[in-house]
């Protein structure tokens, strides 16, 4: 049996930020993962160039029964302490949309700056390692694995959530919570392409590839921004921003111009008579989608003077509540995020530390904290596992 202080389970992004941070600290750190390379997800993230903070990173931007667990890990560990450490290794990024900072050439690049973290800070990595078994004896706990067994004072969970169970993604974490008594909140796929129902798959399907500006609303919640139709349905960050409010059954609108009042349309009507409403959804739309509209709407080419009020409310209508009949969701096979998780109600906002079991830790996705899409859930990973480092 090998001694260690701290066993972290998990070679993501929280826990090779909590390894780093404890092993700096002068303890003694062993990471654990089932995968034969670690942090596949920062690899596969922000379409290979991985979106790894947010410069506007703030509590509002999280999902979470318990919305104050995230404010003392975001504040003593910023967006900006993470671009202090990037830049320290010279990393080049830059800030695609305001706030959302990405890696200017790979994903890897970054993935690289935390392996050296881990190398110069003395804490060794595992791969390939299946963990059999937890058990907690004598203010000790014991991991039974594959290479062998590990007794350490603190144990670290960095398992993350559901999505992409090809990369590695695993019900591990809860299972260990449970062990030991936790609540789990429900959980499910999130920040994930919105399927359609077959009727509308067959229409929608035509316009495949063609992404536009609209607003997204749910529950309360809206978001402008691009969506992108799919061969399934529809996607863009508009629609993966929703899934964090919306789920199947609920109600979904979705604006295609929405710009474009009642008002404004009455407007157009008023002052340019000769124009078009073809015309000015043209100037706003994508081509194809202007046909499509046009199969419902025969007189959108006319002159905008020959309308009567009604077709312009029911084109109206129309744009403000487009019919996507969504069906689902992709799930968590292409899911970025899992809502829900370990209950933190349960888990110290300073430690991370369980208040079920004393010397076990859980950081990252595991936890019931889920960020907006835009670089918020990395950031989420490096405070959490930060701030466990310190006290591991
Ligand atoms: P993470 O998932 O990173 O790591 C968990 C580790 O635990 C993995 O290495 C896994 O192999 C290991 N593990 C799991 N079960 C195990 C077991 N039973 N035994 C041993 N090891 C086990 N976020 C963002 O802010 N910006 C972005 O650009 C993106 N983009 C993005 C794209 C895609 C496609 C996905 C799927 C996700 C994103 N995300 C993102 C989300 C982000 O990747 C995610 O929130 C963090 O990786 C979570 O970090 P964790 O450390 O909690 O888990």
């Amino acid at each position: 049996m090998e001694k260690v202080d701290v066993v972290i389970i998990g070679a993501g992004a929280s826990g090779l930020m909590c390894a780093a941070t404890a092993a700096y600290r002068g303890r003694r750190v062993v990471v654990l993962d089932h995968a034969n390379k670690a942090g596949k997800k920062i690899l596969m993230s922000g379409g290979g160039r991985c979106n790894f903070t947010n410069m506007d990173a703030a509590p509002k931007h999280f999902l979470s029964a318990n919305p104050h667990f995230c404010i003392s890990a975001l504040r003593r560990y910023s967006s900006q302490d993470f671009v202090d450490l990037v830049d320290r290794h010279g990393l080049d990024y830059v800030e695609k949309t305001p706030g959302q900072l990405f890696c200017e050439h790979s994903a890897k690049d970054l993935l690289d700056i935390l392996l050296t973290e881990l190398e110069w800070s003395g804490a060794e990595l595992k791969l390939n390692t299946k963990i059999y078994n937890v058990d907690y004896q004598n203010e000790q706990t014991i991991i039974k694995t594959n290479k062998g067994d590990f007794a350490c004072d603190s144990l670290v969970i960095a398992t993350g959530g559901l999505s992409i169970p090809t990369m590695g993604a695993s019900g591990f974490g809860y299972d260990i919570a449970k062990q030991v008594g936790h609540d789990i909140l429900p959980t499910r796929a999130s920040l994930v392409p919105i399927t359609v129902q077959p009727d509308r798959k067959t229409q929608l399907a035509e316009l495949s590839g063609i992404a536009c500006d609209i607003e997204a609303s749910a529950n309360g919640t809206s978001f402008k921004e691009p969506m992108l139709f799919t061969h399934r349905g529809v996607s863009g960050p508009a629609i993966l921003q929703i899934t964090n409010f919306w789920q199947p059954g609920e109600e979904l609108a979705i604006n295609l111009a929405p710009e474009l009042t009642l008002e404004s349309l009455q407007a157009i009507r008023q002052n340019t008579p000769k124009k078009s409403f073809e015309g000015v959804l043209s100037s706003q739309l994508p081509k194809r989608l202007v046909e499509l509209i046009k199969e419902q709407f025969p007189w959108l080419n006319e002159r905008s003077a020959q309308t009567s009020n009604e077709q312009i409310e029911s084109l109206h209508a129309y744009l403000s509540h487009f019919d996507i009949a969504p069906n689902g969701t992709e799930g968590y096979r292409t899911a970025e995020v899992t809502l829900g998780g370990v209950n933190t109600n349960e888990v110290s906002s300073k430690t991370f530390e369980s208040n079920k079991q004393k010397g076990l830790y859980f950081i990252g996705e595991v936890l019931d904290v889920t960020g907006w899409l835009g670089g918020y859930n990395f950031q989420w990973a490096w405070a959490s596992g930060f701030c466990a480092g310190q006290h591991v």
